[in-house]
């Protein structure tokens, strides 16, 4: 009797379980305006707001022809963002590594993907709609691709049993058939290819231009304090952090050299390209002269988005001023960036421990906080 009323609690609880998880998905269905089924498949066509004014606007997102964001695309990429059913065996989403409280990095050295630990530190997720390269090593070139990528990569999915699921889950469903239209000639309402511009579309929502730095840029004077405002002339002086080379794309506010954005910023030393422990770009181009060579990554957010760099070496701001900041810290390379000017004229002084501090402080002002707390980018699951 006790065994049999024990079992009927395990499967009572499994049903609560399973319904619960039902529940999570439970579609809002709202019918078409007019009744027909046709209006299931109309989309709610989105546009990006150009906010900011003046110079310092927020670089245009580009938004692929065959990709045009939409309400439900949005809402959908958002789901499948944070839907571990995404993986192999059903643990892993891309919110496992790219969180949003970390800038949608993690903070872990390493995350851990469905085959082990990653080979490199998890990205952040910031203003991606306006790069045109992704990862450490450059391997990409569009979100799409790079969403792609990652998902294979990180959560190499049972794709036929994903499209079962996604086509038997109601509002998924409801969902597909809003964002990308009504399938012609019987094709498949559910595949990889709208899965991944779904993700991408949300991406590229993904937008952080409220940063105490923006505000100062549109002419509150005063959202910068004595040390912020000394980091800041640290970050563009040429004789001291000489930052702004590599990490400003001036009218933009990107902090990321959208141009020649693959650099070595001097982190190891060799004697012979070979020798890099991680060959970064060279892996792409097989040239050696990018061997060692990564992707500049955007400051934004950097407060929250440690450790940082692509082997997430620093865990702290501190270690990576005291890094650049001191001639005897810099580290020797064939492919070192000519642009790493402390190394390349040894007469400019090192920083001074209240200079990196300012550093510092600036970089702290590029946090956006409404960005990370942000509800529209949040799970949906939760
Ligand atoms: C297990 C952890 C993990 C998961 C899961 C994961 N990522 Fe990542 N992501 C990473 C790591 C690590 C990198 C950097 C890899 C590299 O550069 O080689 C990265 C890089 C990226 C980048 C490049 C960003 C840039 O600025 O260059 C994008 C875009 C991205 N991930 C999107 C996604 C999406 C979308 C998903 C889900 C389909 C996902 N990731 C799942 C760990 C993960
Ligand atoms: C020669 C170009 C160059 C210069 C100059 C430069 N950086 Fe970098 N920075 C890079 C590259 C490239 C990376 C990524 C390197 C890697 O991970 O291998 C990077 C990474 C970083 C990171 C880590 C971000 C993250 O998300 O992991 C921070 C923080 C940073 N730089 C700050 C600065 C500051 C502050 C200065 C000025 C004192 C500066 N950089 C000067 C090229 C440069």
């Amino acid at each position: 009797m006790r065994q049999s009323s024990r079992l009927y609690a395990i499967v009572l609880c499994a049903l609560t379980i399973v319904l619960l998880a039902q529940c999570k998905h439970d579609p809002p269905i709202t019918p078409g305006s007019n009744g027909t089924t046709d209006t299931l498949y109309t989309s709610t066509p989105y546009t990006f707001s150009q906010t900011i004014g003046g110079i310092y606007s927020y670089r245009k997102v580009k938004v692929p022809s065959d990709n045009p964001e939409t309400y439900e695309g949005i809402r959908l990429g958002r789901m499948l963002f944070y839907d571990s059913t995404l993986s192999i065996n059903r643990q892993v989403s891309c919110g496992s590594c790219h969180k949003q409280e970390y800038s949608f990095g993690d903070n872990q050295r390493l995350s851990q993907n469905v085959h082990g630990p990653t080979k490199r530190n998890a990205s952040t997720l910031v203003n991606l709609g306006i790069n045109s390269i992704f990862f450490w090593d450059g391997r990409q070139a569009t979100i799409e691709t790079a969403v792609d990528d990652a998902l294979t990569h990180e959560q190499s999915p049972d794709m036929s049993a994903l499209f079962a699921y996604l086509d038997t889950t109601p509002v998924y469903k409801y969902l597909f058939g809003k964002a990308f239209g009504k399938p012609v000639d019987n094709a498949p309402l559910v595949t990889e290819d709208k899965i991944v511009k779904a993700i991408a579309q949300f991406i590229r929502t993904l937008r952080a231009e409220d940063s105490r730095y923006d505000k100062y840029n549109r002419g509150e004077a005063s959202a910068l304090n004595a040390g912020e405002l000394n980091g800041m002339n640290i970050f563009f002086d040429q004789q001291k952090g000489d930052c702004v080379h590599c990490h400003m794309d001036a009218p933009y506010m990107t902090l990321a050299n959208v141009n020649v954005p693959m650099r070595n910023n001097a982190l190891d030393t060799v004697a012979n390209v070979s020798q890099f422990a991680d060959i970064g770009y060279g892996q792409v181009t097989g040239d050696i002269s990018d061997y060692g060579k990564f992707k500049i990554p955007a400051l934004r957010n950097v407060e929250v988005s440690a450790p940082y760099m692509h082997d997430g070496r620093f865990t702290t701001l501190e270690q990576v001023v005291d890094h650049y900041g001191s001639y005897d810290s810099l580290r020797k390379s064939p492919t070192v960036d000519p642009l790493m000017e402390r190394l390349v004229y040894p007469n400019i002084p090192d920083l001074t421990a209240q200079q990196k501090s300012d550093l510092v402080a600036f970089l702290k002002t590029l946090t956006d906080t409404a960005f990370l707390h942000n509800p529209d980018f949040s799970n949906p699951f939760h």
